[in-house]
């Protein structure tokens, strides 16, 4: 449970607020690269932390990313022409590079006027689908993170994106929530018992024990929790799932081939990216592709159904006016729990039913809730350190990702969750 001052300050992100300041200090995942196909395209609306951008990629496939509104006198650079190296506003003709400068004010005499002035651009870096950007002070611009499906082609990585109408801590909190598993999808984890996907055969187990128990500590990256099953043939063993979270957006998933990423687009709207690796099978191409996105709700059909796709519109996204999209003829007739299609839309239910910013001076949590109760330490942790001039959690020690790790093992009942992850560095509480 937290103040409504607490709450407030977890919640907020715009550019004037502690929490906005603090998540300004990382690189952040902002679009998939798929979003900008190729090179001179057209240029895409990119809402991050409450402000809204224009991404494009010029006709080198360099991508920049701009104020949406043009420095000139604010008109939108979604309108704008990408011609040759820049983005062109089609009101006075101004023209950006990638990197801010001016390259042409074609309705001013003064031709070296361009040159003493420069859009407001922000750094960006392309890796692994997903184009990152910093949007915090130049001279703290920490080292961009070197995330494990960075070095593999393109063929063995599949990113996706959707779009939850809550704000992104109600989203991350259900990611580091296991026992939810067994009870909200407890369809999609039936259906795995009869699937032979990678995915699945990782999370049928859950499916045995709705109580596991949690156990978690800090380290120097975010935090490791491991959620312990009795296991499917009962006995000694134990089913161990460990998660880990990276500040400020990234659960690395106990499959240990799946990372979420989320990141606010404002308060109240959270883009979700799922990536999905593999050094050997190729997850980017078919057949694989399909068959994982259709697991786990995140093919097309699926994702414009429920309406949670970057082009859904008002109309179309579930909410509560529409019950998520509800069926309860399903839930009368036994064969649907939750009544909601697809692991992911049950998801997206589950977090946005609690309201745009949930109320967090009511809750209840329990041992099943250890790693949420972490995650919002974590989070407020780098607020305050942030507004006492300290570097927020994960940037403070050079962080070797490496250490962050999502696993899962069978494990005798005596047995330290911690052998599973021997890089995790414990700090303090
Ligand atoms: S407003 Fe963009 S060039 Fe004038
Ligand atoms: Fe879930």
């Amino acid at each position: 449970m937290l103040t409504h001052a607490e709450n407030e300050l977890m919640c907020r992100v715009g550019p004037a607020t502690a929490m906005g300041a603090a998540l300004r200090r990382y690189w952040l995942p902002a679009l998939a690269s798929a979003e900008l196909p190729e090179p001179a395209g057209d240029p895409v609306h990119v809402e991050l932390l409450g402000e809204h951008f224009v991404a494009f990629r010029d006709s080198e496939g360099r991508v920049g990313l701009l104020d949406e509104a043009c420095c000139h006198r604010g008109a939108s650079l979604l309108l704008g022409r990408v011609e040759g190296c820049g983005l062109r506003c089609i009101y006075h003709g101004w023209k950006f590079a990638v990197d801010g400068k001016v390259l042409e004010t074609p309705n001013v005499p003064d031709g070296k006027f361009k040159d003493r002035i420069r859009a407001r651009a922000h750094p960006v870096r392309e890796a692994g689908g997903l184009i990152w950007t910093y949007l915090g002070p130049a001279e703290l611009e920490p080292s961009f993170p070197d995330w494990l499906w960075h070095s593999l082609p393109a063929s063995n990585v599949l990113v996706t994106h959707h779009f939850v109408d809550c704000n992104y801590i109600q989203v991350i909190e259900g990611l580091v929530d296991s026992s939810h598993l067994g009870i909200l999808h407890s369809n999609g984890l039936r259906a795995s018992l009869d699937s032979d996907l990678g995915y699945a055969t990782k999370v049928s187990g859950m499916q045995f024990d709705l109580a596991p128990r949690i156990e978690e500590e800090a380290t120097d990256f975010g935090f490791h929790y491991a959620a312990l099953r009795a296991g499917k043939e009962g006995g000694n063993a134990a089913e161990v799932r460990v998660t880990a979270f990276v500040m400020p957006c990234v659960v690395l998933n106990p499959n240990g081939d799946v990372a979420t990423l989320i990141v606010p687009a404002n308060d109240t709207r959270s883009r979700f990216f799922h990536v999905w690796w593999d050094p050997v099978k190729a997850v980017g191409e078919e057949p694989l592709r399909s068959e994982t996105l259709r697991f786990v709700g995140l093919d097309r059909q699926s994702m414009q159904n429920f309406g949670i796709a970057a082009d859904s519109t008002a109309l179309e996204r579930p909410s509560r006016l529409n019950r998520f999209h509800q069926n309860r003829e399903a839930i009368r007739n036994g064969t649907s729990f939750s009544g909601i299609a697809g692991l992911v839309e049950e998801d997206v239910a589950a977090s946005a039913s609690g309201g745009a910013i949930r109320d967090r001076t009511k809750e209840m949590l329990s041992v099943a809730d250890l790693a949420v109760g972490r995650l919002y330490r974590i989070y407020l942790e780098s607020v305050r350190r942030v507004a006492s001039g300290l570097a927020p959690v994960g940037l403070d020690t050079g962080v070797d990702l490496g250490r962050a790790r999502g696993v899962n093992a069978q494990l005798p009942r005596s047995s330290d969750w911690r052998s599973l992850v021997p890089q995790h560095r414990k700090t303090a509480a």
